[in-house]
């Protein structure tokens, strides 16, 4: 028998179909409801509405479980490096060895800017967030490659995927090597994708470069963590632009813009300001707990809270046993994780945190392990974009194979003045 919702509506009794997904999650399909009663839903934020069907990334914030096609994050961090993990969820199934080097020689081919590119950098002011400039490079790759923004055309689409994931690196090392007034370090070929990453950024003509085994380790791990997350606010955002068949340059570069709220990937800036505060006031972690759960107070705990996760963010205890790791490794301690770490545990304890459900999520400790490896404050949400670009790419792809692509065009109730007389501007 199918599985329907029966809506009262007046003395009216409509059933609606229901949905149920691989993981037993249900619900109503509401694709006819303005059809056949005249009425549409109303969900500010979307706090209880799906916009898609998708089987890319699963998640279950009761249970905290993160799995990506299928396979649990705490496994894929583990077995994969951050390639592999990209190669995942944009083709959907983990690669042979031979697939794995194709994919990985195909991107070390496209890692370069085109040369022109360079003055795009000259046009910021050198305080550029560089946010805003990945966003707005990402949107010019766009004017370079114009043979290939076919949506409907795959041969386009891959080459395109492929200058995404491997140019974005470049993008970002250039954007940090402006901001510090150094000549920009191209990338290399010989190297893997998070070793090229740290020589582009702190490499210097005038010297060899080490590359630390521990700092790309690390890496790799906050890259994959954030790899995708469903339909968050920037992938929601990246599928929403993409609906219009705008390119795949104009919908990564909106999902850049959206991941830039602190509400969002911005939080990791926000939540080491928000500890370095803490640290500057003499680390008095209760005064700004108790700040938090002030309602007349707009403060809230960075890297606190989640849509989903009402338990703890698997990728959160996944950064913190890193953080812990690469700290001891490198005999270093930091006052900003020991902060981290008290906030965390009176926080975990407090009625206001335990009643809201509100844990780390992925922004708490992510910041403290990019200060370890030397990345500066202003580019770890640049980072959060690197890792989540794979992401991004898989549903831009799902949502145009998709046989039921529409463009995103959400109804509103309107609350507005009912209609009425115009008043010429003399007798206003
Ligand atoms: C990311 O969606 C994703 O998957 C996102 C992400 C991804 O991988 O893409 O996981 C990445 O964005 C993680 C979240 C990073 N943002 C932050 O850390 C910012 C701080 N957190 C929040 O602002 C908040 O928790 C959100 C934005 C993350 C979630 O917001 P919701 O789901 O809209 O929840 P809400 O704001 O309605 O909060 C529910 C209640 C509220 O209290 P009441 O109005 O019910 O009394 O909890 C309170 C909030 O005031 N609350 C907090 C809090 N977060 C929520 N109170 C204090 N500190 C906080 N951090």
């Amino acid at each position: 028998m199918e599985d329907v919702a029966t809506l009262k509506i007046g003395d009216r009794e409509e059933t609606l179909p229901v949905v149920t997904g691989t993981e037993n999650e249900r619900a109503v399909d509401v694709s006819k409801l303005r059809s056949e009663t005249g009425m549409i839903t109303l969900d500010e934020g979307y706090v209880n509405t799906g916009a898609v069907a998708s089987s890319i990334t699963y998640l279950d914030g009761e249970q905290g479980i993160l799995r990506y096609r299928g396979y649990p994050i705490e496994e894929v961090a583990a077995n994969c490096d951050f390639i592999e993990t990209s190669y995942l969820l944009i083709y959907g199934e983990l690669p042979t060895a031979e697939q794995l080097e194709n994919f990985r020689h195909s991107l070390r081919r496209h890692t370069l800017l085109h040369e022109d590119m360079r003055s795009f950098y000259n046009g910021f002011p050198r305080d550029a967030h560089p946010m805003a400039i990945l966003s707005s490079v990402v949107s010019a790759l766009s004017t370079f490659y114009q043979d290939s923004l076919n949506p409907g055309d795959p041969e386009q689409v891959e080459i395109s995927i492929q200058r995404l994931m491997a140019k974005l690196p470049t993008i970002a090392a250039f954007s940090y090597k402006k901001s510090i007034g150094q000549p920009f370090h191209y990338p290399r070929n010989d190297l893997a994708y998070c070793e090229n990453f740290l020589q582009m950024m702190f490499a210097v003509p005038t010297e060899p470069y080490e590359i630390d085994p521990d700092f790309v380790e690390a890496l790799n791990l906050l890259l994959i963590v954030h790899a995708d997350h469903e339909q968050n606010c920037s992938t929601s955002t990246v599928r929403m632009v993409g609906s219009s068949n705008a390119n795949i340059f104009a919908s990564i570069a909106a999902g850049i813009g959206a991941l830039w709220g602190p509400l969002h990937g911005g939080a990791n800036q926000a939540c080491v300001e928000m500890l370095e505060r803490i640290l500057a006031d003499g680390g008095d972690v209760d005064k700004y707990v108790d700040m938090a759960k002030d309602k007349d107070n707009p403060f809230r705990l960075m890297g606190f809270g989640h849509r989903v996760y009402k338990n703890h963010d698997p990728r959160a205890k996944l950064i913190r046993v890193t953080c812990d790791r690469l700290l001891e490794k490198m005999e270093r301690n930091d006052p900003i994780f020991d902060i981290a770490k008290k906030l965390e545990e009176v926080a975990l304890q407090d009625p206001y945190f335990i009643e809201k459900k509100l844990y780390p999520n992925v922004d708490f400790y992510s910041g403290v392990i990019y200060r370890a490896i030397g990345i500066p404050i202003q580019m770890f949400t640049v980072l959060f974009a690197m890792g989540r670009l794979p992401g991004w790419i898989a549903h831009w792809k799902e949502m145009h194979a998709s046989p039921s692509k529409r463009i995103c065009r959400p109804r509103q109730v309107y609350m507005g003045p009912t209609e009425r007389q115009f008043v010429p501007l003399d007798q206003r």
